[in-house]
C-alpha cells in the first residue's frame, strides 16, 4: 500500500468510495467532492495498491493553524488493515510540517467505529453539533492538538 497525490482521473472512483462509505445524506456530491479536492488550501492523499485506490483522504487548511479533515474513506474490504492510520498519518505529518497547531474533524453521532478510530489515534470529542447533516442528525467536533 502506499500514498500518492490525487490525479484527475481518479474523481470517479473517489467518488464512488465515497457514496460507498456513506449513507446519502452524508456522502458528497461529484461537484462538491471537486470543490473540496481543488480547493488551493486542500490536500488530498489516494491510498493505492496494484493500481486499486483502497481510499483517501481530504484535508483543508483552515486559519488558525487548523487543518479540518473533510473526508477519510477507505474501501470495506480494506478496512481494519491499516489504510486509514496510513492517510491520517500522512496528513498529521503535512499539518505538522506545515507548523499547524490542530486537527479537527466531524464525525457522525453514530458512527462508532470511526470515533473509535479518532480516539485511539488521540483526537478527543470537544462538541456536539445538532443539526449538522441535511437530515438534522448530529455530529461529534473532534480535535487533536499538535505538540
Ligand atoms: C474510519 C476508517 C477510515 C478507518 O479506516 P481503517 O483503514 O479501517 O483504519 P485502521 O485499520 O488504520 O485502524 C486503526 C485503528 O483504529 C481503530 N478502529 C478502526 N476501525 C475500528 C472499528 N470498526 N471498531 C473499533 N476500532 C476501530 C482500531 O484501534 C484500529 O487498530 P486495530 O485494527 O489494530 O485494532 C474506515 O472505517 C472508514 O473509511 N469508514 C467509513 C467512512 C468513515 O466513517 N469515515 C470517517 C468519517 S468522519
Amino acid at each position: 500500500m502506499h500514498l500518492r497525490p490525487f490525479r484527475p482521473d481518479d474523481l470517479q472512483t473517489l467518488y464512488e468510495i465515497d457514496q460507498a462509505c456513506f449513507v446519502p445524506v452524508i456522502s458528497y456530491t461529484r461537484e462538491e467532492l471537486t470543490g473540496f479536492i481543488g480547493h488551493r488550501h486542500s490536500q488530498t492523499w489516494v491510498a493505492e495498491e496494484n493500481a486499486e485506490i483502497a481510499g483517501f483522504l481530504i484535508a483543508h487548511r483552515e486559519p488558525r493553524k487548523i487543518l479540518h479533515i473533510v473526508t477519510i474513506d477507505v474501501l470495506k474490504a480494506w478496512r481494519r488493515g491499516g489504510v486509514g492510520s496510513l492517510l491520517m498519518e500522512a496528513a498529521e505529518q503535512w499539518a505538522r510540517d506545515h507548523d499547524m497547531r490542530m486537527i479537527g474533524l466531524e464525525v457522525a453521532h453514530d458512527n462508532l467505529s470511526a470515533q473509535k478510530f479518532y480516539a485511539a489515534r488521540g483526537y478527543r470529542k470537544v462538541n456536539e453539533i445538532e443539526h449538522y447533516y441535511a437530515d438534522g442528525s448530529t455530529a461529534w467536533a473532534m480535535v487533536k492538538e499538535l505538540p
